[in-house]
């Protein structure tokens, strides 16, 4: 059962499952709202799903600071129910999390074990959900990671990073932070990650993302050099970039069990990207 299948991450896990022949049902936001718990429960009793896949949330960091009561109810309180109805049902929940439940002040990569320090109302909110799936399931896999972009678009975003630098490059200069560093991560590779560690059971929390890091500047400056794009990139600080909301300045995910029990580190973020625009490339041809 997957919620969130519309989302740019949904999408594409949506596309592993069917490949990997796993029987998946997945209600749209409309049909099943997670905030709705009495529903929630009567639907997940009456299909008694094996695997719980949550992907639903509410990210946008501005909103989250403006209705922190809905970043709750949606990233905290519908997780507490989903993880306590898994825990009953005895199903396997998988949730995803984010690298924003930390707060960016060390130089190096942060290890699942590493201590979480989150600024933000949407980090709080997130990792307040991770410790009820913790707490209330008993078979779970926790899932972090970091600067999402798909082929779908962020729902709750509208877009991607990705589509966004493309869309302001036609105008020919577009500024970009250069003070946050993170670990883009491609939804297919990821998708791909999940389903392998489904398959082979895994429980607790993972560090998921694209090897390698780079500041969202460095990201940008990647993707008009691989679009062919002329733009004018203009490096700028946070304090410059007109959004009010406290961001890690440093976010890179050590994926350090991915490493230790053997599922090996996933592609690097160049490469990630690079796949990610040649295959826009071909949509965009195949739609012409
Ligand atoms: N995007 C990132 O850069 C990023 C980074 C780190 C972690 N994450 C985490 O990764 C996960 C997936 O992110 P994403 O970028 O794929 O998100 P997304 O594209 O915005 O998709 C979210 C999905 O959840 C659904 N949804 C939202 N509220 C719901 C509700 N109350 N009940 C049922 N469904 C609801 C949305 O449906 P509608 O569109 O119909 O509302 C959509 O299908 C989230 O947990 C997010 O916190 C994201």
């Amino acid at each position: 059962m997957v919620i969130g299948a519309s989302g740019q991450l949904g999408s594409d896990l949506c596309e592993e499952l069917d490949a990997a022949s796993f029987d998946r049902r997945s209600p749209s936001h409309a049909e099943l709202d997670i905030c709705e718990h009495a529903e929630v429960a009567a639907h997940l009793r009456s299909s008694r799903p094996a695997v719980i896949i949550n992907l639903a949330a509410f990210h946008q960091l501005d909103r989250c600071e403006a209705d922190p009561v809905r970043a709750f109810e949606v990233n905290c309180h519908a997780v507490r129910n989903l993880a306590e109805i898994a825990g009953d049902l005895q199903a396997h929940l998988v949730h995803v999390s984010t690298d924003y439940v930390f707060g960016g002040d060390q130089e190096e990569p942060y290890e699942e074990r590493s201590a979480p320090n989150p600024l933000q109302v949407y980090g709080v909110s997130k990792l307040a959900g991770e410790y009820f799936v913790r707490n209330r399931s008993q078979r779970h896999l926790l899932v972090r990671t970091s600067g999402l972009y798909g082929t779908r678009g962020s729902s709750g975003k509208g877009g991607n990073f990705v589509e966004t630098m493309l869309r302001l490059g036609q105008y020919g200069r577009v500024s970009v932070v250069t003070d946050q560093v993170l670990s883009p991560t491609n939804t297919r590779d990821l998708s791909s990650m999940i389903v392998r560690l489904i398959r082979t059971r895994a429980t607790g929390l993972f560090h998921v993302t694209n090897s390698g890091s780079c500041s969202w500047f460095e990201f940008a400056k990647r993707i008009f050099a691989l679009s062919g794009q002329d733009v004018e990139l203009v490096p700028i600080p946070t304090s410059e970039s007109g959004s009010a909301v406290a961001r890690p300045a440093f976010s890179v995910l050590e994926n350090r069990r991915l490493k230790s029990e053997g599922f090996g580190l996933m592609r690097s973020w160049e490469d990630a990207v690079g796949d990610y625009l040649r295959q826009r490339t071909r949509a965009v041809a195949a739609v012409r």
